[in-house]
């Protein structure tokens, strides 16, 4: 525990070590108001010991200024002073202060209340960090629920409009009319099946229940599966996919785990691609890794929304070219994936010039306990 004693005696300061000291207590000193200003948000104490009647500014406007500031704002201040009139115990409190004892104090009453205020004080730093814990849950729900209501439901309102159609009495639809209309519902339940998936995949990953299938084998043949599934969707938005991929190193790694890496960072490379651009796929060996790295020649991303883009739910400015849809789900889940396999997953972007998503995957990764 450190804790900061603001005093300009002497003697009063030598007590407060021997009392302190002994209790496991690393203490620092500052003999007035204005220098414990300066060193409190340097060594940020645990607590705070502080005399009032001080030369210059006094400990009452010592800690109204400590509590001004959010860096020192919530270390617990206790006030230690030889003024014991009653106005001046509530001001203490009343600039404050968590606690006032008066000189000449008891030693084993001053580390009981000490002891009392760095327990409150922890106490309070675990509530506040449950609470963003949680504000941050409350959030994911409404984004999850946002989504559901958007993403689940429309494709169930054409999955039930189109099959009642199907199955309504005495219906006149032809053939082809009745294959259109089961091709539609095929469709969107495909549509919904893949986001169940993606949800699913993301709370095991989340809960860590996500066990690896490590197999040894080289990258290269797994790219050009890949790109080979997505030749036709770029040619139909006249986009080139060029791959290049230089490794031949052999790694551990999950074949499907990250062949769904690359199908989102393929599919998103290919959904805010414009008509004539290429898209280059590339696969090095650097620093004991290996490198792939999707570029594309779309609208990349804004600064300032890069801090959003692996997060669950997250869609962002950047328009789709063919009108494809997204749930926001693609690059949170792929940067899990990649995590698990102790690899790194990164993007590069100049906005209005492209976006480059790489991964890094180790060729001897120090252990693997997926
Ligand atoms: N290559 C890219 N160029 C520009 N923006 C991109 C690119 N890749 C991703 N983004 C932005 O990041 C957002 C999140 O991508 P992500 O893959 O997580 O979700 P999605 O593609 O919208 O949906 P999903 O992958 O779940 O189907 C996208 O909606 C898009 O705004
Ligand atoms: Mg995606």
């Amino acid at each position: 525990m450190k804790i900061l004693v603001v005093d300009d005696t002497p003697t009063n300061i030598d007590i407060l070590f021997q009392t302190l000291e002994p209790e496991g207590c690393t203490l620092s000193v500052a003999t007035n108001g204005e220098d414990a200003l300066k060193l409190v948000p340097e060594i940020q104490p645990d607590l705070i010991l502080l005399d009032i009647m001080m030369p210059g500014i006094d400990g009452f406007e010592t800690c109204r200024r400590l509590k001004e500031n959010s860096l020192t704002r919530n270390i617990p201040v206790v006030f230690l002073t030889a003024k014991n009139q009653t106005e001046d115990i509530v001001k203490g409190f009343s600039m404050g202060g968590v606690d006032y004892i008066t000189k000449p104090f008891r030693h084993q009453e001053v580390c009981a209340r000490i002891n009392k205020h760095l327990e409150l004080h922890k106490l309070r730093n675990e509530l506040a960090e449950k609470n963003q814990s949680l504000l941050e849950l409350v959030d994911t729900k409404n984004k999850l629920l946002g989504m559901a209501s958007h993403d689940l439901r429309n494709p169930l309102t054409s999955i039930q409009g189109y099959s009642a159609f199907l199955l309504k009495k005495g219906n006149t639809l032809n053939e082809e009319t009745r294959t259109d209309f089961t091709k539609i519902i095929n469709t969107a339940s495909g549509n919904m099946l893949t986001l169940v998936n993606d949800l699913l995949n993301l709370s095991v990953i989340e809960s860590g229940q996500l066990s690896l299938n490590l197999n040894s084998g080289s990258l290269g043949s797994l790219i050009e599966e890949r790109v080979h599934l997505y030749q036709y969707l770029a040619r139909e938005k006249e986009i080139e996919l060029k791959v290049t991929t230089q490794d031949t190193s052999e790694l551990l790694f999950d074949e499907a785990r990250i062949g769904q890496v690359l199908d989102n960072l393929l599919t998103n490379a290919i959904k805010f691609s414009p008509a004539g651009s290429v898209i280059d796929i590339s696969s090095t060996t650097y620093n004991g890794c290996v490198r792939v790295s999707v570029k594309d020649e779309g609208p990349g991303i804004k600064n300032e929304e890069l801090e959003k883009l692996f997060q669950p739910f997250e869609k962002l400015s950047s328009k789709a070219t063919g009108g494809e849809t997204g749930t926001g789900l693609g690059l949170a889940i792929a940067k899990k994936m990649i995590e698990l396999h102790q690899g790194v997953l990164k993007v590069e972007s100049s906005p209005g010039r492209g976006a480059k998503f790489s991964f890094e995957l180790p060729i001897n990764p120090s252990t693997f306990d997926p």
